[in-house]
């Protein structure tokens, strides 16, 4: 059993800490010895509204409990308010650690009904909040040469749910944008993880309000039945590892759910090579579909587009 993990001496910036999950993972940071900036835009669920109200009110909570935080009520979304954050966190406590990119907002429609407002509005927080975070933080940790970095992205997006295809692509971003800090953080001591949280939360309910009754009705059944383990510090946990100098995990995606933690990650089967120089027909497509989806020989994790060609490559003919 490993000892228990310190937050002494480090600095964590968590964004939307005013409430549910990130709230959480704030108080949990705290507890352990870590400088906190809570950062809460304070506004509606939708992300309409603002006021610093929400993040006061957490890093109090951390304060009474004898911890050390700051508030900053700016918004991740735009670069701005991501420069108030990292000023408010220096000019309190002199460097920043951990990032843990957690804001987020909701709108639940199917794509048909998706308006370019709501489009817009979840990209912004969710994906360009992490991005204009990530790349406002990222002189810090590389001039100190440590970092660790948490985004917050979805199973609506990695795997796909109804009614939330803004926020599905938004949250499939950020693994994307994950997969490249964890590339170029590694020389720099920085590193980049990706958790998919399960939770009750303002924003849970949200969903629940707006989706078709009959799955909302089926949802708040299992929820009863799932008791405290929808609870959001069942996914401060892996998020507070993930964070500590002691973790040493980067460029991989978490699932958590009921306490449940589990590695997720996306891989390629060994599917069907031509190996010749000229390009496949449509017909043998047809032909080698089934080894082109067969699961049952394998499949390799690819941490780079060269790494995924590099086998490829290994058994192509070269050059006629
Ligand atoms: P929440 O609504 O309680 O927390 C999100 C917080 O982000 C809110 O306090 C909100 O005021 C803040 N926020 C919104 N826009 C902001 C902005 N522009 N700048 C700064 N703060 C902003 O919801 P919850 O469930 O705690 O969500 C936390 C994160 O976990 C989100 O990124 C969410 O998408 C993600 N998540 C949650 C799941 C769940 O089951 N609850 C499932 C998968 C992902």
């Amino acid at each position: 059993m490993a000892g228990p993990i310190s937050f002494a001496g480090r600095v964590a910036i968590v964004t939307g800490a005013g409430g549910g999950i990130g709230r959480a993972h704030a108080l949990e940071i705290g507890r352990r010895g870590g400088m906190v900036l809570v950062n809460d835009l304070g506004g509606n669920v939708e992300g309409a509204g603002g006021s610093a109200a929400m993040a006061e009110q957490v890093a109090g909570e951390i304060r009474a409990a004898g911890g050390q935080a700051v508030a900053s009520g700016a918004s991740v979304a735009t670069s701005a308010g991501a420069a108030a954050i990292v000023e408010t966190a220096l000019a309190a406590f002199g460097r920043i650690d951990v990032l843990v990119n957690n804001a987020g907002n909701m709108r639940v429609a199917r794509i048909e009904d998706t308006s370019d407002e709501d489009w817009d509005a979840l990209i912004a927080t969710h994906l360009s909040g992490s991005f204009r975070m990530t790349r406002a933080v990222w002189p810090h940790m590389k001039a100190q040469g440590y970092g660790r970095i948490v985004y917050t992205a979805s199973s609506a997006g990695l795997f796909g749910v109804e009614m939330q295809g803004a926020y599905a692509a938004a949250k499939a971003g950020i693994v994307g944008l994950m997969n490249v800090a964890a590339i170029e953080g590694g020389e720099h001591g920085i590193l980049a993880n990706a958790i998919l949280p399960n939770a009750m939360s303002r924003m849970a309910d949200k969903v629940a309000e707006d989706w078709d009754p009959a799955v909302t009705a089926r949802g708040a059944a299992m929820i009863e039945a799932f008791g405290n383990a929808m609870n959001p510090e069942f996914n401060t946990p892996l998020a507070v590892w993930l964070a500590s100098e002691a973790c040493h995990s980067t460029h991989r995606i978490y699932s958590q759910a009921l306490g449940r933690n589990a590695r997720v990650f996306i891989g390629v089967v060994p599917g069907w090579q031509a190996q010749r120089q000229s390009a496949p027909s449509v017909e043998e497509i047809a032909e080698h579909w089934d080894a082109i989806v067969d699961t049952a020989h394998g499949f390799t994790t690819p941490a780079s587009p060269h790494e995924e060609l590099g086998g490829v490559i290994a058994a192509f003919p070269g050059p006629a």
